[in-house]
């Protein structure tokens, strides 16, 4: 263990203490990682304080815009990331935090969280991941299952290749929301004759080989704004995430649904997608999707459905069927 403000030079002693060796159990880096693995709870509990800082205050800890010089051993800044950072942040899993997203998490994690973060594996190609692609690869699977409910044999077939992908991980909702779009627009402006597909000549050349005027994607008043970022980000335009008015349940209109689709119809528009929200973010309500995967097949539009709140619905043998029409 280093004495408090003991100096990190760069020395093979160095290097070993911080790849090698724990730092020491009595350092405040091993104190700690004891206290989070016998008691997350407790530790959080001690460490957060519950007094109410302003806001101000805490920038002021966090204000310095200079690299700093010093090295410094990180059970040393360990103390001023207690100090801080913990007191300061918000408990989210204390019993009486009320929050809808963000809560307690299993026990479970912490551990698992550790084995993750040691292995250090990445997923970007198998010479790095090995076991990781093939788990990540049968997780995929057991989602599409989950959706899609396909038999044996095509899983056996599909699963592992290494050609083919039954879907693709998200870090969080607005990423997945984002491919679901990418991956439409892409397989609508898709290569044809002379033009090579909008991901080699671009999304111009797209709009003008098939004779839109522009895309538009279709979402009840209710979708997350994350959608908004996806039409800006792919090139569609915050304009043209066009939004339909909901019922009392907060769930899409399939009348006025329709009547939009008609109207950018036309404007010499192309309606790119039609997005269902299962579990809009503020009241959880789910859109009818089997009606609106209708209204996609009849103005020829991919279905989409933002899932990311509740999605995991599926997985309730009783409340499975309020997201009839998902697999569509
Ligand atoms: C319905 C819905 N879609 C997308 C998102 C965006 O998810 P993320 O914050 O993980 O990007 C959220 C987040 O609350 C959401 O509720």
């Amino acid at each position: 263990m280093s004495p408090k403000n003991d100096i990190a030079e760069v020395s093979q002693e160095s290097l070993y203490r911080i790849f090698t060796i724990p730092e020491a159990p009595d350092s405040t880096l091993g104190k700690i990682e004891k206290h989070l693995s016998e008691n997350l709870m407790g530790f959080l509990g001690e460490h957060i304080v519950a007094r109410e800082k302003p806001l101000q205050e805490i920038e002021r800890d966090f204000d310095k815009s200079q690299i700093p010089e010093e090295p410094q051993f990180v059970s040393d800044h360990t103390e001023f990331l207690l100090d801080k950072l913990v007191a300061h942040s918000v408990h989210t899993a204390s019993p009486r935090f009320i929050g809808h997203m963000t809560s307690a998490l299993p026990y479970f994690l912490l551990p698992l969280a550790k084995l993750m973060v040691g292995l250090n594996q990445n997923l970007v190609k198998i010479e790095t991941s090995k076991a990781f692609t093939p788990l990540e690869r049968n997780v995929i699977g057991m989602l599409h299952h989950l959706v899609y409910q396909q038999d044996a044999p095509f899983y056996n077939r599909w699963m592992h290749s290494a050609q083919h992908s039954l879907g693709a991980f998200c870090s969080g909702g607005t990423i997945a929301n984002m491919t679901a779009l990418w991956v439409a627009r892409n397989r609508l402006l898709q290569a044809d004759g002379d033009f090579a597909g909008i991901a080699a000549d671009g999304l111009a050349a797209g709009l003008q080989h098939y004779g839109y005027s522009k895309l538009t994607v279709v979402v009840s008043e209710r979708g997350h704004y994350s959608l908004s970022k996806a039409a800006d980000v792919l090139g569609i335009g915050r304009k043209n995430l066009v939004s339909v008015a909901t019922d009392s349940d907060n769930r899409i209109r399939i009348d006025e649904l329709r009547k939009t689709c008609e109207q950018i119809a036309k404007e010499g528009g192309k309606v790119l997608a039609l997005v269902g929200v299962a579990g809009t973010t503020e009241t959880g309500h789910i859109d009818p999707l089997d009606d609106m995967a209708a209204v996609a097949e009849e103005v020829d539009a991919h279905f989409h459905v933002d899932a990311a709140w509740g999605g995991a619905t599926l997985l309730s043998e009783q409340h499975r069927p309020l997201l009839a029409g998902i697999e569509r």
